[in-house]
């Protein structure tokens, strides 16, 4: 049980919405808090949800903070506000929107919860990642951002289709940035042990990377208004989780590098061993050249957007 803890989440989308579902059908907390700019859906969600948790016998309760001020002594807080992706248009093309929504939250929840753990899941999610742990001034261990386990868990769902079998035995492996051109480490996929090359052909096993690296737009190109929201959710959730139950387990994670993998001042996802006070643990895989060839080009293209915020002065008028 993890009584007294408080898990805050800004923007009560489908996103927001269904983490704090999510936990709260888990009892992972005591209290889930949503910040939201609207404040009548936020409340009639978390109504909803106080009762869904009261049908499980869930002790959490979910409610509402109609301002930054009141979201206060969060133990994790959770940012998913931000424009979403809609069809067309480029994680990247969010940029500047949501960096400015990042700033602002972020320096909320670095005034009125400052202890807490900040996992980001705006887009385009590593420069939104840098963005907050600039703005909150906090330690790298304690900002991170979600994409890993939710590329992973896409790259595991298509290798199951593909396969026909191994549901639920499926370790899939995706670093970098959360982009176009992640990295999907197939060497470093298994099914139950079983390398994934003794499974599936080269080609297939293509075909698996190509669909996971656009997983997010096939996503948006069916709901047509909006993007994915349950396995983003779900990826987030299994972070607080890790947090809050100190597991000291490893999930793929962005997180700011300080010379891991060759790379500085920099946002990308990597294994990371998270338990009670964050990213307690970069790990560092060993990559073939072609492997470090594309998490290069992955860095890169976070670096160009952070490139692009200091070329707008973002950093400078704090
Ligand atoms: C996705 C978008 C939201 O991957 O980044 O679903």
């Amino acid at each position: 049980m993890n009584q007294g803890k408080r898990v805050g989440i800004v923007g009560a989308g489908n996103v927001g919405a269904t983490v704090a579902y999510s936990l709260a059908m888990l009892g992972s907390c005591h209290e889930i808090i949503l910040r939201d700019n609207k404040i009548e859906v936020a409340k009639g969600k978390a109504l909803d949800m106080s009762q869904a948790a009261a049908a499980v016998r869930s002790h959490t309760v979910v409610s509402v903070a109609e301002s930054m001020e009141e979201l206060t002594d969060c133990d994790v807080v959770v940012v998913t506000a931000g424009s979403p992706r809609l069809p067309g248009m480029s994680r990247d093309d969010l940029l500047m929107i949501n960096a400015n929504i990042t700033k602002e939250v972020v320096s909320g929840i670095a005034k009125y919860s400052p202890n807490a753990i900040i996992i980001m899941v705006s887009n385009p999610l590593d420069a939104m990642t840098y963005v907050a742990l600039k703005e909150s001034g906090f330690d790298r261990s304690r900002v991170l951002g979600m994409a890993g386990i939710l590329d992973s868990s896409r790259m595991a769902a298509f290798i199951q289709e593909k396969l026909g079998y191994g549901g639920g035995q499926i370790r899939a492996s995706v670093m970098g940035g959360h982009g176009d051109d992640m990295v999907p480490l197939p060497r470093y996929s298994t099914v139950a042990g079983v390398p994934l090359f003794d499974l599936l052909t080269e080609d297939e096993i293509n075909e698996i990377v190509d669909r996971t690296r656009h997983g997010g737009a096939e996503i948006v190109g069916y709901l047509k208004t909006g993007s994915a929201y349950y396995a983003p959710a779900k990826s987030t959730a299994i972070m607080v989780e890790a947090i809050l139950k100190d597991t000291k387990q490893i999930h793929p994670c962005a997180v700011y590098l300080e010379g891991e993998y060759g790379y500085d001042d920099v946002v990308s996802g990597v294994p990371v061993m998270i338990g009670a006070n964050g990213a307690e643990k970069i790990i560092e895989v060993t990559l073939n050249e072609k492997e470090k060839e594309m998490f290069a080009r992955s860095c890169n293209s976070v670096q160009t957007l952070i490139d692009t915020l200091n070329e707008n002065k973002f950093f400078e008028e704090a």
